[in-house]
């Protein structure tokens, strides 16, 4: 598949994130926005097998709205990429997923990946994970632009007062279930030894 080099790519996110803005004006419902946000990046983008999100309810993950073959549901914070990224509450890049510990493998395909959480004020909301089937796919250049596109989707209201004040698991307010802040953690890709060409 065409992949692009870091100047395309700059160009190709610069592209994206009015075309991300146009696509939300106007709507808030977080289902609907997370869907066509995920869409977009998987239609655009090239060499991804995965783009979904998933959302902070209680103490873990939860599948949201995403492109591509049928994933692991629920993933506890701290475990895989996904759990990773939102304990450091950092974006996570991972050039070959065999070499990162306790990789979650819900696509046999993915070798790379990289995970954006997704934060307002001081509060984790969720994360946007995108797979690749070729390993070192993510560099600095996705990560801005990727970054920039969920500033993009949290500015439109996704994640509106109402539904960040909703625990969507038990349908009760956070005064029920309060947020726990998590402690960042440095370091948190060691790698093993890996099998892709550098
Ligand atoms: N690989 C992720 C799990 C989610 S899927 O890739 C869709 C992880 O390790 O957290």
């Amino acid at each position: 598949m065409k992949s692009l080099a870091a100047t395309d790519k700059a160009e190709a996110y610069a592209e994206l994130e009015p075309r991300l803005r146009n696509l939300l004006a106007g709507e808030k419902d977080l289902i609907a926005n997370a869907a066509n946000t995920a869409a977009l990046i998987f239609h655009t983008l090239p060499d991804l097998n995965w783009v979904g999100f998933y959302r902070l309810i209680g103490n873990e993950l939860i599948l949201g709205p995403f492109q591509g073959r049928p994933a692991c549901v629920r993933i506890p914070l701290g475990k895989g990429v996904c759990g990773t990224a939102a304990i450091a509450r950092e974006t996570v890049r991972v050039p070959d997923v065999h070499a990162f510990p306790g990789h979650i493998a819900c696509d046999a395909a993915s070798r790379s990946e990289i995970v954006i959480p997704l934060i307002r004020g001081d509060r984790l909301l969720g994360v946007l994970d995108l797979d690749s089937p070729t390993c070192h796919r993510f560099d600095a250049v996705d990560q801005a632009g990727l970054e920039k596109l969920v500033a993009v989707l949290l500015t439109a209201g996704v994640l509106h007062p109402k539904f960040e004040a909703t625990n969507l698991h038990t349908g009760q307010g956070d005064e029920a279930e309060p947020f726990t802040p998590y402690s960042r953690q440095a370091d948190v890709v060691p790698l093993r030894q890996t099998n892709c060409a550098i």
